[in-house]
């Protein structure tokens, strides 16, 4: 379990992004965060994965305080963040501690490259690869420890929909193989109701839990079904953007 408790980040510039936020993340379940641009969910992301520290409140993994990034938590960003110069193979191990020895690492991230489906990529440069390869590169290195957390801000959004449906479906199929604890992050209706256990609302300025609904949909999920839609429309009516598209 992830806990969030009373939760700010006042950045350096004195901008107040988060105030008051209360979030938990229960374990082996998939938490979805939807917000306005700007509503602070990257910022939450880059607090659980401690690369932010908050100006207050705390961050409990399993009841113990966060203190600095953790082997426990996986991070995907919108970006796939590969380093240039390292092949597939050494950027998925890179998500690996050093005090492994180089050959369960290499046997380790091979297994995860292939369970993204890069098997055959592992050689390639980060060039030389297409958005969708990259991304899931960027996925077999926060999967490769096999984290029992894993964040993602946005990870498909950059891709186009045959993608982005096609990594949806892979997503789930990798998340039921060891039910890490997932949080995700998307401006997405249609993928926060096809992935979520839960979703959280953030919205105002600073950000906060405006609202929450559970998603108790059995998977697979089929957003032409009549259940589906209506999820999706409680979900747009919670979002505070909802009010300015009805005015
Ligand atoms: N390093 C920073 N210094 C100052 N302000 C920041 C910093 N990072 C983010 N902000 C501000 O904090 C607020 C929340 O930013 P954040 O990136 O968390 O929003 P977001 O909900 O992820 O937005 P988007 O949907 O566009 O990705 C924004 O007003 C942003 O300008
Ligand atoms: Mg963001």
């Amino acid at each position: 379990m992830l806990e969030l408790v009373g939760i700010g980040k006042r950045y350096a510039n004195g901008h107040l992004a988060l105030d008051g936020v209360d979030l938990a993340l229960p374990a082996g379940r998939i938490t979805v965060v939807i917000g306005p641009s700007g509503c602070g969910k990257s910022t939450l992301l880059r607090l659980l994965a401690s690369l932010e520290r908050p100006t207050s409140g705390r961050i409990l993994l399993d009841g113990e305080e966060l203190h600095g990034p953790s082997p426990r938590i996986g991070v995907v960003f919108q970006e796939p963040r590969l380093f240039p110069w390292l092949d597939v193979l050494h950027n998925v191990a890179f998500g690996l501690s050093r005090r492994l020895p180089w050959r369960e690492r290499r046997a380790l991230a091979l297994d995860a490259c292939e369970r993204v489906g890069l098997g055959s990529a592992v050689e390639a440069l980060p060039k030389q690869l297409s958005g969708g390869m990259a991304q899931r590169a960027a996925l077999a290195r926060a999967l490769v420890g096999r984290p029992p957390v894993l964040l993602l801000d946005e990870p498909f959004s950059a891709l186009d929909a045959i993608l982005r449906a096609q990594l949806q479906v892979e997503l789930l199929r990798l998340w039921s193989e060891d039910r890490p604890t997932l949080l995700l992050v998307t401006h997405d209706l249609d993928e926060a109701v096809l992935l979520a256990d839960e979703v959280v609302v953030l919205g105002g300025r600073p950000g906060r839990v405006v609202s929450r609904l559970e998603i108790a949909l059995p998977r697979p999920r089929d957003p032409r079904e009549s259940a589906f839609q209506m999820l999706r429309a409680r979900l747009l009516s919670a979002l505070p953007s909802a009010n300015l598209l009805a005015a």
